[in-house]
């Protein structure tokens, strides 16, 4: 049997779990993976080892004549996972750094950047089952896919979850910091001009402040089988 191609969007707020629960959508259901966010963090990591962002100011004529140089892609393996490559070198543990964090939403809130990224998320998903997650996945990049998904929790919950990953990490870290730039990006992110973050009216709001990973799989298990009839 030929298998449909199926696409679930799963958008939320920044820090609320998104990639984590779409990485286990994926490997329960047999889909494809695609991070959009690690594609604006290729961006701005582009931009800022190229000097394009200077005293916090972004040089966009400058960005927009080198982006045509710039080839971002994921490879996968069993043992890393989904990671981004910026041509040979992996960047997976660069763009996830407060440095690149702090720059993405400007970055990500410029037109021909938006347009730049969703035609390589398009390349990307070509046939096949994808879940992607990201901001505007369900309304722009999307807005006919199958399921949509919209997530969130509480603001404490989200600043501690992204904390508690830079620490994992070995990075760098301070609460106070990572909940101002939540709250920074928040704000840019759902009140840029291009592509907003909104919820689609069609998406199922998924609220895990106080669930855990299995309780999100059980939920999304029920929406998959009773949508798509597709067993785990
Ligand atoms: O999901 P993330 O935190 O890695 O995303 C990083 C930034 O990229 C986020 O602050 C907003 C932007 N982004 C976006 O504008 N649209 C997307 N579809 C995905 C991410």
């Amino acid at each position: 049997m030929q298998i449909p191609d199926i696409i679930i969007a799963i958008d939320g707020w920044s820090s609320t779990g998104k990639s984590s629960f779409a990485k286990l959508v994926a490997s329960s259901f047999g889909f494809l993976y695609l991070d959009s966010g690690a594609m604006y963090r290729g961006v701005t990591l582009f931009a800022l080892e190229k000097g394009f962002i200077a005293d916090a100011a972004i040089d966009e004529a400058a960005l927009r004549l080198a982006l045509p140089g710039l080839e971002l892609h994921f490879e996968r393996d069993e043992e890393h996972g989904t990671r981004l490559f910026m041509g040979e070198r992996c960047i997976e543990g660069e763009i996830r750094g407060m440095k690149v964090s702090s720059f993405v939403s400007p970055i990500s809130a410029i037109a021909f950047v938006r347009a730049w990224v969703d035609e390589r998320l398009h390349a990307f998903s070509e046939g096949g089952r994808v879940v992607m997650d990201g901001r505007d996945i369900g309304t722009t990049v999307f807005p006919d896919a199958e399921l949509k998904i919209f997530m969130t929790a509480s603001p404490e919950v989200r600043a501690q979850r992204r904390y508690d990953e830079l620490v994992m990490k070995g990075q760098k870290a301070d609460l106070e910091e990572v909940r101002r730039n939540l709250q920074e990006r928040d704000y840019i992110d759902s009140h840029r001009e291009t592509s907003p973050l909104r919820q689609a009216q069609d998406a199922f709001v998924l609220d895990n402040s106080e669930m855990t990973f299995h309780e999100e799989l059980v939920w999304i298990q029920g929406l998959i089988q009773g949508k798509f009839g597709i067993l785990q």
